[in-house]
């Protein structure tokens, strides 16, 4: 997950990253209250996951609160590369000197982790890397020795900051190698890492990807979820650990294993052409283990979705066998009662399908059809899903 430059800061701080002090809003007015609050000049700062925003003018500089009102009223609905502003994070303005560029990520290719820092850093940096990559010093991290000062040092002395800054900068490079591990990231970016006049060093822009395998170690990562930008089925999907995908159809689909969900898609995608252009309104893979439960959390997800008619559900007994799922079937469909309203067809296969078969004929579910084949189904589905 990548987080917004303002959470990128809340981390920051956290670890004792010195930056500029600032809030984030979603209106000018209340950007020239913060400006007036800071009370020196400030920085409107578009906050979108995407780089550049500086060369996009989402990056302006307000030396009074006025300033702050009319920069924010033209920031806020910018379109910075098909990212629409909707927050802008009110910064006190830094004094520079110089901006430099230091980055630590997770460097897959080589198997290990990567500090990359550079005294030329800045909005450039991208000219920088292509032209002359030699300015840009790259050190491998040894994940079983981390980053201590000594090597902090040299990372920015292999960066070639200025001698007079190297102590300063290593103690805020050591902190920002602290964010990567105890956040469980996979890139801390930090451009312009920043000396003021007085030698200073602070991190003016954060850049930070989060592990999303790691999340059930971070708990208060949860709120830096950007449920605004995600379909609220995928989040609502998400929450039951659903391995669910969102598409634009009226057939839905529930299956067991990811090969054999792609393949139903295409087959119903197929069928379709047949039926007035239906096409498939999701993937959902509900995996191995497909309990009442499971089975209860996909129907409710793909029920939800307004542009669905009908369901397929095309399952492959395994190690989980067909009885279980037909189980799981009768069992959601009881769970979900009035809120099931769209007809199911049901096509299973593989291990125990006869008593599979047996358990959903003899529920007798008005909603329920049964298929022998999967093309069947998805014919089937795709004719029910268009009437
Ligand atoms: N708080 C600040 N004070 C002074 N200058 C800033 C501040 N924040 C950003 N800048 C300037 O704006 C430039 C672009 O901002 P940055 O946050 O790096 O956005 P981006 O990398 O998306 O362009 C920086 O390189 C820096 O020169
Ligand atoms: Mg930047």
């Amino acid at each position: 997950m990548d987080l917004f430059e303002y959470q990128a800061k809340e981390l920051f701080a956290k670890h004792g990253v010195p930056t500029t002090p600032g809030r984030v809003t979603d209106t000018a007015a209340d950007a020239r209250a913060i400006a007036e609050e800071i009370g020196k000049p400030v920085m409107i700062k578009a906050q979108v996951k995407v780089g550049g925003r500086g060369k996009a003018g989402g990056v302006k500089y307000a030396p009074a609160a006025d300033d702050a009102q009319t920069h924010a009223e033209n920031i806020l609905g910018l379109d910075i590369k098909g990212h629409v502003v909707k927050k802008l994070l009110v910064a006190e303005a830094s004094d520079i000197a110089e901006e430099y560029y230091i980055s630590f990520l997770l460097d897959r290719a080589n198997r290990t982790h990567l500090a990359m820092c550079s005294v030329e850093g800045g909005v450039e940096i991208e000219v920088t890397a292509e032209e002359n990559p030699d300015a840009l010093a790259k050190v491998a991290i040894d994940a079983t020795k981390g980053v201590d000062l000594a090597l902090a040092r040299e990372i920015a002395e292999k960066g070639k900051l200025p001698a007079e800054v190297l102590d300063a900068a290593a103690v805020t490079i050591q902190k920002l190698w602290e964010v990567y591990v105890g956040e469980d990231a996979t890139l801390v970016e930090v451009n312009p890492l920043v000396r003021t006049p007085d030698d200073q060093i602070l991190a003016l822009d954060g850049k930070v990807t989060l592990d999303e395998n790691a999340d059930f170690r971070h708990p208060d990562h949860l709120v830096f979820e950007d449920t605004g930008a995600t379909d609220p089925l995928e989040v609502k999907a998400k929450k039951h650990d659903l391995n669910y995908v969102k598409l634009d159809g009226q057939v839905g689909i529930i299956g067991n294993g990811a090969g054999l969900v792609m393949s139903t898609l295409d087959v119903v995608a197929y069928a379709g052409e047949n039926h007035g252009g239906v096409k498939p309104a999701n993937f959902l893979d509900i995996g191995g283990g497909a309990s009442a439960e499971v089975m209860a959390a996909g129907l409710d997800v793909i029920l939800g979705d307004e542009q669905v008619k009908s369901v397929f559900v095309n399952v492959f007994g395994g190690i989980t066998a067909c009885d279980a799922v037909a189980n799981g079937i009768v069992g959601a469909l009881k769970t979900l009662g009035e809120s099931a309203s769209k007809p199911l067809v049901v096509r299973l296969d593989g291990n125990k399908v006869e008593e599979g078969r047996a358990i959903l004929a003899a529920a007798n579910h008005p909603l329920v059809t049964l298929a022998q084949t999967m093309d069947e189904g998805a014919d089937k589905a795709a004719e029910l899903a268009n009437k």
